[in-house]
């Protein structure tokens, strides 16, 4: 089936995020329903380069229940974007996104990211490349523009148009609103009446209704969810069932569960890293900030393992159905 029907059948997609959307990050919001996930963006040089695609490992990993999955580029050597994109290709990825809306210095201070909003033929050659190495899909992934004075994303969308894009991303703040005021869903609006690709709407959906609503308010043809997913995979199945809500038994569980696959990939650094989600998956009951006091300081897998499984809120109760 074609990557873009697939998703139609459910247009709710889980959002690249740096340091985060890794395999046990995707494997969950797929399972939960996410139609579609995204590594991190990675770097067009990293991986063009064959001797330096190992040290993209742990963020390129995924397994076949995964699929059909995407891995995202940033950059700016317009070069290197045909033989990363065809290493991502070979890779078996099922749709290669670029990144023009990363706001940080590191990224945007360099060239890369959103500072290419303000450099249309650069992006434009960025893009050339990539349709021209590869036959699966690619999507572009924008900001409104670099600044309110600098809108961009119409003539970001006529660019994806003319070169083979099949699906644009809007993110609809500015470079230089960075993640501050609100995202503008009428930009997506916008986009959506203009174009004849792909548009997929994102910004500020922190739970099921915002997804719908902006389904209903943009038009566009799918939703994307970022920081909302973040230990709380769960969203993708209270947006398709309206009565579903995890219970708490069901958010320890899933925090063991995405612990053991982040060890299981990445040992000890896994384990160290486990801790951010547990933040997010540990609240919102009487002892949850005690609890991960005692789970910052675990360090053996085991013991962390045994503590999840055997806190008295995640005692079964019989036909929870988890
Ligand atoms: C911690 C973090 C990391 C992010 N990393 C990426 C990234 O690697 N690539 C990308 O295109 N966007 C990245 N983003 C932006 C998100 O994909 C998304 O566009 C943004 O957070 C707005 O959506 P949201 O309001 O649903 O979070 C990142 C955002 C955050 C907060």
């Amino acid at each position: 089936m074609n990557l873009f029907e697939h998703v139609k059948k459910f247009p709710f997609i889980a959002a690249p995020l740096a340091g985060y959307t890794d395999h046990p990050f995707r494997k969950l919001c797929r399972e939960y329903g996410a139609s579609l996930a995204y590594t991190e963006m990675i770097s067009e040089f990293t991986m063009a380069t064959p001797r330096l695609r190992p040290r993209m490992e742990k963020l390129t990993y995924f397994t076949a229940e995964e699929k059909p999955v995407g891995i995202q580029l940033f950059g700016n050597k317009a070069g290197m974007f045909y033989d990363a994109a065809k290493a991502a290709e070979e890779m078996g990825f099922d749709i290669i996104d670029i990144n023009f809306g990363c706001p940080v210095r590191k990224v945007a201070g360099s060239g890369s990211g959103a500072s290419l909003l303000l450099d249309l033929p650069l992006a434009e050659k960025i893009v050339q490349n990539t349709v021209r190495a590869v036959k699966i899909p690619v999507s572009i992934k924008i900001r409104s523009g670099w600044d309110d004075t600098k809108q961009v994303f119409l003539d970001f969308n006529k660019m994806a148009e003319d070169n083979g894009v099949s699906a644009v991303t809007l993110h609809p703040r500015t470079r230089m609103q960075m993640f501050r005021g609100k995202s503008n869903w009428e930009h997506i609006k916008i986009l959506k009446s203009a174009s004849k690709l792909f548009i997929i709407g994102n910004g500020d959906v922190t739970n099921s209704f915002d997804a719908h609503r902006m389904l209903k308010e943009t038009g566009c043809d799918a939703v994307m969810i970022g920081r909302a997913t973040i230990g709380n995979p769960f969203i993708f199945r209270e947006i398709a069932d309206e009565s579903y809500t995890p219970t708490l038994r069901e958010r320890i569980l899933t925090a063991a569960r995405h612990f053991e696959l982040l060890h299981s990939l990445k040992g000890r650094f896994g384990m160290l890293e486990a801790r951010k989600y547990f933040n997010k998956y540990l609240k919102g009951f009487d002892r949850a900030s005690d609890v991960r006091q005692v789970l910052m300081k675990m360090e053996d897998k085991e013991e962390i393992l045994n503590f999840l499984k055997n806190m008295p809120e995640a005692r079964a109760i019989e036909n929870d159905g988890f």
